[in-house]
């Protein structure tokens, strides 16, 4: 049986006590639900990441980008080294918002993904179509080509503990939650590049989560399929009471 896996991505939301007050209230269930085999996390901002680290136990703990360099001349940016002396193991990579408005793409994905195994942390690799991609029935490409490329010369033995997201663009923030048929059809699809890409005792060893308007209504629906095995929550992963209910439904 594989593990589940909520993370809750905040996005440019909260400042560092914001964040102490949150982990405080989320000890209690994430240790609970830990006894059932299901990780909670969250992905805070850089500036949050030490607070969170030092406030909770049982959290998992990400960032939401890193830079593929361990250092050198790229103002704004921050490397694995950095995130490691902080003792965070998870890394989101390849969100569509950091596609969409920051440029990256797979090919920058798969450069942050080599640096997190070269490092030794986690990664969320995030796949999705957009709104017309998924209109023109191109989905499984898109997703395809997001694999093959974000993985390119990533070995077998990395990508076992990675985990995936499938978050369709047309889904996040916008409250049209992709349904939990279109969700597990896409998890498995991913699932089965995975297994031609490496092997089929590494694609059953994957996570894989669908992210895209999760909400405290429907985290159960998506919980519950096959090829699902957690959710990356964005807005319904904000106020303790939407965070905690969503959890308490699982
Ligand atoms: P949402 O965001 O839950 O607000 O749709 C999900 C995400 O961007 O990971």
């Amino acid at each position: 049986m594989r593990r589940k896996i909520v993370v809750g991505n905040w996005k440019m939301n909260k400042t560092n006590e914001e964040t102490k007050v949150f982990v405080k209230e989320f000890e209690g269930i994430a240790k609970s639900l830990l006894e059932r085999k299901i990780i909670v996390g969250i992905a805070p901002t850089y500036l949050s990441l030490a607070t969170a680290v030092k406030g909770s136990k049982k959290l998992l703990i990400a960032s939401q980008n890193v830079h593929f360099k361990e250092n050198g001349a790229y103002t704004g940016e921050v490397s694995v080294p950095m995130l490691k002396e902080l003792k965070v193991k998870w890394v989101i990579v390849g969100h569509s918002e950091r596609r969409q408005y920051f440029n990256e793409t797979n090919e920058t994905c798969n450069l942050k993904l080599k640096a997190l195994v070269t490092g030794g942390l986690n990664p969320i690799y995030c796949v999705g179509e957009t709104l017309k991609e998924f209109e023109d029935g191109l989905t499984k490409e898109v997703i395809k080509n997001q694999l093959v490329e974000g993985l390119k010369d990533i070995e077998a033995s990395a990508v076992k503990s990675f985990v995936i997201a499938y978050e369709p663009v047309w889904s996040i923030g916008t409250g049209k939650n992709a349904s939990k048929e279109i969700a597990e059809d896409i998890c498995a699809y991913i699932r089965s590049i995975i297994r031609k890409l490496y092997s089929k005792a590494i694609s059953e060893r994957v996570l894989i989560q669908y992210g895209g308007s999760v909400k405290p209504e429907n985290v159960k629906e998506y919980l519950g399929q096959t090829n699902i095995d957690g959710a990356l929550v964005g807005g319904a992963s904000l106020k303790v009471d939407s965070f905690k209910t969503l959890l308490e439904n699982i």
